[in-house]
């Protein structure tokens, strides 16, 4: 067989291409490895600049849930809505949550922020951790990243907030300098030793209101709950199963992650993929009713 010349494009557009492919590639990785707090129009810090950071490790992510969790909670029953005694624990749950002390971010939060929605809602939507203004108002996604969110949740599922239940991963706002509640732009994620204190609240709170399935908002969300390193790009757009087997063997609750509306904010470009993410939310939902 002849051999063939192996012909390299090597025409300025085609540099150009590849460079600009590159480029996209990059700013992408930077959305999804990136945490924006900052949605009082202060300037938005990169993860990598954050001096407090430390990068989520491992174990952490494959944090699994604290057996006494599954002890002291009992699975509620079927879904649909709470019976009292379901209720009464979730209120007993919301006031552990606003009395804890677990690290120091009890020390200089303002507020708590137990979660908002419904107790017995199919899906629910999980953040990172508070900031400014949720830390202030007590309620997940209430800066102009819930905004969006609650303009996706509307136009591309045709639900409210009350409809869904949003939570985060640490419960309490995460500050550079605890000192200061009042200021702007004080925001640092969550540590690993912050992350490993509140997480098992998570689990108690889904042991209650038993969703059909998770939508995980961001990186760290997602690392953390599925026990993954890789990035949102790469988890996105698909469904995967909750590790933690709350509801015993062969019941998981289904996963969807998905990008942080910091993300989207930041860099609209990402919208069209969420927008696809949400609509595999919806026909689960559908199915699943
Ligand atoms: N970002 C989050 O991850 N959670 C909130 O509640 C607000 C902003």
């Amino acid at each position: 067989m002849a051999q063939r010349d192996i012909v390299l494009d090597t025409t300025p557009v085609k540099v150009l291409n590849d460079l600009a492919a590159d480029l996209a590639a990059y700013i992408k990785q930077l959305d999804e490895d990136t945490y924006i707090q900052h949605e009082d129009g202060m300037p938005q810090v990169p993860e990598s600049a954050d001096k407090n950071k430390k990068p989520v490790p491992e174990e952490v992510m494959k944090l699994p849930v604290e057996k006494s969790v599954l002890k002291t909670v009992k699975p509620a029953g079927k879904a649909g809505p709470k019976s009292g005694a379901a209720g009464a624990e979730m209120a007993a749950l919301a006031e552990e949550i606003r009395k804890c002390r677990k690290c120091q971010l009890g020390n200089s939060r303002l507020n708590a922020v137990v979660g908002v929605g419904a107790p017995d809602a199919k899906v629910v939507f999980v953040g990172e951790g508070p900031g400014f203004q949720e830390d202030h108002k007590g309620e997940p996604f209430v800066g102009r990243s819930g905004q969006l969110l609650d303009k996706i949740l509307d136009t591309v599922l045709g639900l409210k907030r009350e409809d869904v239940y949003i939570a985060n991963i640490v419960k309490c706002h995460p500050m550079s300098n605890p000192e200061n509640p009042e200021a702007h732009g004080n925001d640092r994620p969550p540590t690993i030793d912050e992350i490993s204190a509140c997480r098992p609240y998570l689990d108690r709170q889904l042991l209650l209101i038993k969703p059909r399935c998770i939508v995980t908002l961001g990186s760290v969300a997602t690392k953390v709950l599925l026990g993954v390193t890789q990035g949102i790009s790469f988890m996105r757009g698909r469904w995967h199963d909750y590790p933690v087997e709350l509801f015993g063997p062969g019941h998981p609750i289904k996963v969807m992650p998905t990008y942080h509306p910091a993300a989207l904010l930041r860099n609209p470009n990402l919208k069209r993929d969420t927008w696809e993410d949400m609509k595999m939310l919806k026909a689960f939902l559908e199915q699943n009713a």
